[in-house]
């Protein structure tokens, strides 16, 4: 019988065995065993192997930082600022870049559209969609406007030897795999989407990449509460990761940096999904604010997406429940968070809602997960709980900021200048948060006292 080409690594304590096993036989840990590759020149590596040197091994003659050509400037401008930007000016050559996403996100539709761009430009480039067909991919391109969508050149395949080869053989400077989870690697016994295989395909995928100086785009599927077999597995394996996030009923779309090796990861893009394709939200901010309803139950966050400061209108329905326990709903914002939240706003600010349903939502699809965004969710709640409206001196609407901690005080966040500036540039006075109040009772006190009698301030 042939020798088996993989054998089974439990990730625990190390084990090795030929055939998987639900339990390990080394640990007695359940569901750890990992199938991998067999390494080359027979023994998995363990034990009395590891210490010796491989006879065919060259030693490195090291060299001094200062000596080291810095990393060329070349970089391929994916002709979406937005993108660029977030990938640090553009896409290396031979870097590989994972971008992850929920499903009907717009990934396939974010690189698509950079591809067209680039062709465009006069670059060569290969989409492969392990997905969706051929046929699919051009009733995509059809809708698609800007570049030459119907111009790049596509093949349709999961085999990922199959896929190593057209890339090898195509060499385009930038290529799209669409998507990560859905290549197999014959090789391995494992289902498509498995840890071992999503591994195997992005090691060799970046192995080939760099080696030819291809860009690669790798597609990554991620659900809602983070991805199991999906892309963190990868993020070690890649030179950079971008998520796409938002609701997908939603308009907009947020594109952020999670790791990069070749550019800061505090840039964050805004998007439109169109008819036509994704735009770039050039002042999200002012999108949001001029947007704001200024009505009960809505207020406006001053967030920060990467670095950059993001005004995005928070809004919350309270309502009598029927049910035990009554509703929690929210979108944009973590459920949790909002439990807590809840429970701060009950003691310390003295509003309990222990019957009533509670809705909050980040207008927009844009997903707020940074703890300064707890005090515009009381706020909100607040104002629809009291039904009245919370307004700024202008009469615009009351832009705050904060974490709240569990004694009730405000707690100070990240970049709170910046924040402050971006709704000084809308005009929204005062900015409510921890920089003056201290207390969750005192931003509350401000916030109805203002709309109460705002000629004081003014
Ligand atoms: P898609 O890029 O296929 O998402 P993903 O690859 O992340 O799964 O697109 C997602 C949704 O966007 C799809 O339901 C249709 C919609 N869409 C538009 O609204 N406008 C467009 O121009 C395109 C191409 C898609
Ligand atoms: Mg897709």
């Amino acid at each position: 019988m042939p020798r088996p080409i993989t054998i089974h690594v439990c990730a625990a304590c190390g084990h090795e065995s030929a055939r998987w096993a639900g339990r390990c036989p080394g640990c007695g840990e359940w569901n750890t065993l990992v199938e991998q590759l067999r390494p080359r020149g027979g023994a998995a590596g363990a034990g009395s192997e590891r210490g010796r040197l491989a006879p065919g091994a060259v030693p490195l003659a090291p060299i001094a930082l200062a000596e080291v050509d810095a990393l060329e400037g070349e970089r391929l401008s994916t002709g979406i600022g937005e993108l660029d930007q977030v990938l640090g000016g553009g896409l290396v050559p031979g870097s590989l870049v994972l971008l992850g996403g929920a499903p009907g996100i717009g990934k396939s539709t974010l690189t698509t559209m950079a591809l067209a761009n680039l062709l465009a430009a006069g670059h060569r480039t290969l989409y492969v969609s392990a997905e969706e067909s051929v046929a699919q991919l051009r009733l995509r391109a059809e809708r698609l406007r800007g570049g030459r969508p119907l111009q790049i050149p596509v093949v349709a395949e999961t085999d990922l030897d199959v896929v190593l080869a057209t890339l090898a053989a195509q060499r385009p400077e930038v290529c799209v795999i669409d998507s990560v989870q859905t290549l197999h690697c014959a090789q391995l016994q494992s289902a498509a989407g498995s840890v071992a295989q999503v591994r195997e395909a992005a090691e060799r995928t970046a192995r080939l990449a760099k080696a030819q100086r291809t860009a690669v785009l790798l597609v990554g599927h991620v659900t809602k509460d983070g991805g199991l077999a999906g892309p963190r597995v990868l993020e070690h394996l890649v030179d950079a990761v971008l998520q796409f996030e938002g609701e997908r009923e939603r308009t907009y779309r947020t594109l952020r940096a999670v790791k990069n090796r070749f550019g800061s990861t505090n840039q964050a893009g805004v998007f439109e999904m169109r008819e036509d394709g994704l735009v770039e939200v050039l002042d999200a901010s002012a999108r949001f604010v001029s947007e704001a309803t200024r009505a009960p139950g809505s207020v406006v966050l001053c967030a920060v997406e990467g670095s950059r400061p993001l005004l995005v209108e928070v809004q919350a329905l309270v309502s009598r429940s029927e049910l035990v326990p009554p509703r929690r709903i929210v979108t944009g914002f973590d459920r949790n968070r909002l439990a807590l939240v809840l429970a701060v706003l009950g003691r310390h600010g003295g509003i309990g809602l222990g019957a009533a349903d509670v809705f909050v939502n980040v207008v927009g699809g844009v997903r707020v997960e940074e703890p300064g965004a707890d005090l515009a969710v009381a706020l909100a709640v607040a104002s629809a709980a009291r039904r009245r409206p919370l307004r700024g001196t202008s009469g615009g609407p009351l832009a705050c900021f904060g974490e709240l901690g569990l004694t009730g005080e405000l707690r100070g966040v990240a970049h709170a200048e910046r924040r402050e500036a971006e709704a000084r540039r809308f005009g929204l006075e005062p900015v409510l948060g921890p920089e003056r109040q201290r207390t969750l009772r005192a931003a509350l006190e401000v916030a109805f006292a203002e709309q109460a009698r705002p000629a004081i301030a003014a």
